[in-house]
């Protein structure tokens, strides 16, 4: 039987390519968008919800057992990322979309991923404190957040289930967020991230989408 994976934000970026990629692996996708991207319906056979990580109420009660999901959804926040300008309504809207919205939406879903499945969580090297050269204070901080919280959701109520929680740096992508002088392409992060997340065992773990562990 073909295993299940759901990925939210898939509408466009890294989220729709994984969404081909888990596909061309045989996988059955459930992909989530905020509203309606034409590239996502037009992926055979790809079911479709609508999500938003910062609203709760939106988060599908699911039928489906699910093997693994990725939260994906992300975005870089004010445009000038300084902590010097940051209000207070910048801060909260990058932590809920890029940490604490990704990490309730994990604790809802949990319950669904089989024993033994897998929880991946798109992060980012800019989250790293150990790599960190400043700047991008609004995003690296909301994604060192999330890394966190991810470990601590592996600790408390994944691995005791035999779940794996990756939190994942996807490389640097050409997508709308990476911008065209990225160095990767959508299609070669989405088949490393697919290798990493079909072989993760348990346990939780920073990694790029080479497999290559990352420092805290
Ligand atoms: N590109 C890179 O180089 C890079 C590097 C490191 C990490 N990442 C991470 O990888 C992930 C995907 O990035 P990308 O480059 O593919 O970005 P992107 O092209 O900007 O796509 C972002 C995706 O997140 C969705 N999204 C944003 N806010 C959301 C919300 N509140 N609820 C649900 N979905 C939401 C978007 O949906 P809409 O279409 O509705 O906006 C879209 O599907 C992000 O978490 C990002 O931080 C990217």
């Amino acid at each position: 039987m073909a295993k299940t994976i759901l990925i939210v934000g898939a509408s466009r970026g890294i989220g729709l390519g994984l969404a081909k990629e888990f596909k061309s692996r045989g996988w059955d996708v459930i992909g989530t968008e905020r509203d309606r991207s034409d590239e996502l319906h037009g992926l055979d056979g790809v079911r479709i919800e609508t999500m938003d990580v910062t609203k709760p109420e939106t988060f599908t009660d699911f039928d489906t057992e699910l093997d693994a999901v990725i939260v994906n959804a992300g975005i870089t926040g004010a445009e000038h990322q300084d902590a010097a300008k940051a209000t207070a309504d910048e801060v909260a809207h990058v932590m809920m979309t890029n940490a604490f919205g990704p990490a309730h939406l994990a604790k809802v879903i949990l319950p669904k991923i089989k024993d033994g499945g897998t929880l991946a969580m798109m992060t980012s090297l800019m989250g790293s404190i150990e790599d960190s050269s400043g700047g991008y204070d609004l995003y690296r901080t909301s994604k060192c957040a999330q890394n966190m919280l991810a470990k601590g959701i592996a600790e408390q109520n994944a691995n005791s289930r035999g779940i794996a929680v990756l939190s994942l740096h996807p490389g640097w992508v050409q997508t709308d967020m990476g911008g065209p002088n990225a160095k990767i392409t959508v299609e070669e992060s989405a088949k490393g991230l697919a290798e990493v997340i079909e072989q993760a065992d348990g346990g939780y773990r920073y990694l790029d989408y080479s497999g290559k562990e990352l420092a805290f």
